[in-house]
């Protein structure tokens, strides 16, 4: 017998390509999981029309009509309680959330940040890791608490900076690593083997360090 799918709501704001590595783990089994919905906040973002091409339901949530960030907020997590998931995922959501929203679903709201955490939190991590000379650049999941990227880290990639690279041949390096470790970590959230506590992260009752644990191929 199988085990009951468990649900799952991705919230976007663009492409969507980690929204992408998620369908297809639910479609090929890598993931027991269905997701119920995509959410964004764009009607353009592109991610709207890959869940669509999947069969999948979709909403916008426009912050633009929405006099305050906690008008929003509030509106967002009505349109996400109304699935009652087990994971809300933001993959590539590009609006600050307020620690209202992050509290209303603490240990169950999961972030991927293109860098290695906590290096390089906010935007243009690539190029901030080229100019700052680094060896690698990298990506990491992580819990998301109140502080923006500041939530422990689950599981990160590294990627190595060669001499020829931008931020544009770094960021399709580093989204390649995505696709791999987020659908991991979820897959690990759901099979029950994650917990938030606090501002650590117990897998398998194991404290993991303050980086989370490195993807090894
Ligand atoms: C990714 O680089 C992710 O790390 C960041 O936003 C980007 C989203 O890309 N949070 P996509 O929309 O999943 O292609």
């Amino acid at each position: 017998m199988t085990a009951v799918k468990k649900k799952l709501v991705v919230l976007i704001s663009g492409s969507g390509s980690n929204l992408q590595a998620f369908i297809d783990a639910c479609a090929n089994g890598d993931l027991n999981a269905q997701i119920s919905c995509v959410i964004a906040n764009k009607a353009e973002a592109f991610g709207l029309q890959r869940a669509a091409d999947a069969g999948i339901k979709t909403a916008v949530v426009n912050h633009k009509d929405y006099d305050s960030r906690e008008a929003f907020d509030t509106v967002l997590a009505q349109t996400i309680q109304a699935h009652k998931p087990d994971l809300v995922i933001l993959a590539g959501f590009m609006r600050i959330l307020t620690p209202a929203f992050v509290n209303a679903f603490a240990g169950k709201l999961m972030n991927i940040h293109p860098s290695l955490l906590p290096k390089y939190t906010g935007l243009n991590t690539h190029q901030r890791a080229i100019d700052a000379g680094d060896d690698f650049a990298g990506v990491t999941v992580h819990f998301v608490t109140p502080e923006l990227d500041g939530g422990p880290p689950i599981l990160q990639a590294k990627v190595a900076i060669d001499a020829s690279d931008d931020a544009e041949s770094l960021a399709q390096k580093v989204l390649q690593k995505e696709h791999i470790i987020y659908p991991l970590a979820t897959k690990w959230f759901l099979d029950g083997q994650l917990t938030l506590q606090g501002n650590s992260v117990l897998k398998d009752k194991d404290l993991l360090s303050k980086n989370g644990l490195l993807y090894q191929e």
